[in-house]
């Protein structure tokens, strides 16, 4: 499949914001008094353009950049769920569009957390990514649950609902790829409830000690990955192919083993490096 992430078309042109609230969780050149920014962009369509996002360092091969992540939210019942903030109409050129996005103070800077952070490799036309879809946030164990590579989850039901519960054994977890105690994985989809396998958006969930020690440390990870926690949008950022933890003995050629490997052209990712980076997101097809 062809990577359209790689090749945006770029053109100047305005966003104005609705609302002075939500204007200012937008990133990029806010005029003082007026919510308006100022954005270098792609076409018309339902939001993108240039996105700071943070996501899974790429440490080898062919991606251009790293795999996103989702920042996670635990609910009062522990289940994990996506963080989808509430949507807000937004205008460009005279198209009006939703957007969902929030803000985090990260050591005295603010980080804008967008949902266009995964409008790539066509999941800006899924349904799920719209920011006023049906969908709910919470993250549901993939169809396909792959219980040769993690057998613990042989004992789930094929999209339910992820709770903090069933990774109780996250500390010491292993297969045999890697070493063991380094992160409890699942394969899982979010906001793809109702919709075609090809709309389903996937999702790789990492529980680990790693990620508990560096909250420690990093206000961003604190925030953004509870109870050691961690979520990325599972698609490559080189030719959109899914990737994998732990799943593939060839990825230790790599030193991949105990990270995530794209075999399609080998592209190793580390869940342990949460970095920022800069991409061109793509516009969703207009809104209705
Ligand atoms: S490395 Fe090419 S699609 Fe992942």
């Amino acid at each position: 499949m062809a990577n359209d992430d790689n090749y945006p078309v770029e053109s100047d042109r305005r966003r104005f914001v609705k609302g002075v609230v939500g204007g200012a969780a937008l990133s990029g050149l806010l005029t003082v008094g007026a919510v308006s920014v100022t954005l270098t962009t792609t076409p018309s369509g339902g939001g993108g353009g240039t996105m700071d996002y943070r996501g899974a360092a790429r440490e080898l091969g062919p991606a251009p950049r790293g795999l996103p992540q989702i920042p996670i939210e635990i609910d009062d019942d522990g289940y994990v769920q996506g963080m989808w903030p509430e949507p807000e109409t937004v205008e460009e050129g005279g198209v009006e569009f939703e957007v969902s996005q929030t803000e985090f103070e990260v050591d005295g800077e603010t980080v804008t957390y967008s949902t266009e952070w995964f409008q790539y490799c066509g999941l800006q036309t899924f349904d799920g990514i719209r920011p006023d879809a049906d969908q709910d946030a919470y993250l549901r164990y993939d169809e396909a649950v792959p219980t040769n590579d993690y057998p613990w989850m042989e004992n789930i039901s094929p999209g339910s609902q992820i709770h903090v519960d069933d990774f109780e054994d996250y500390e010491d977890w292993g297969n045999d790829v890697g070493d063991a105690g380094i992160g409890q994985p699942a394969t899982a989809t979010w906001r793809s409830q109702d919709v075609p396998p090809e709309q389903k958006i996937p999702v790789l969930l990492i529980r680990s000690e790693e990620i508990e020690a560096m909250a420690e440390e990093d206000e961003w990870i604190a925030q953004t990955c509870p109870e050691g926690f961690v979520a990325f949008i599972n698609k490559c950022t080189h030719f959109c192919c899914v990737p994998g933890y732990k799943r593939l003995g060839e990825s230790a050629n790599y030193d991949a083993e105990n990270k995530i490997y794209c075999n399609c052209h080998q592209s190793v990712y580390n869940p342990f490096n949460i970095i920022e980076e800069r991409f061109v997101s793509l516009p969703r097809p207009e809104d209705d």
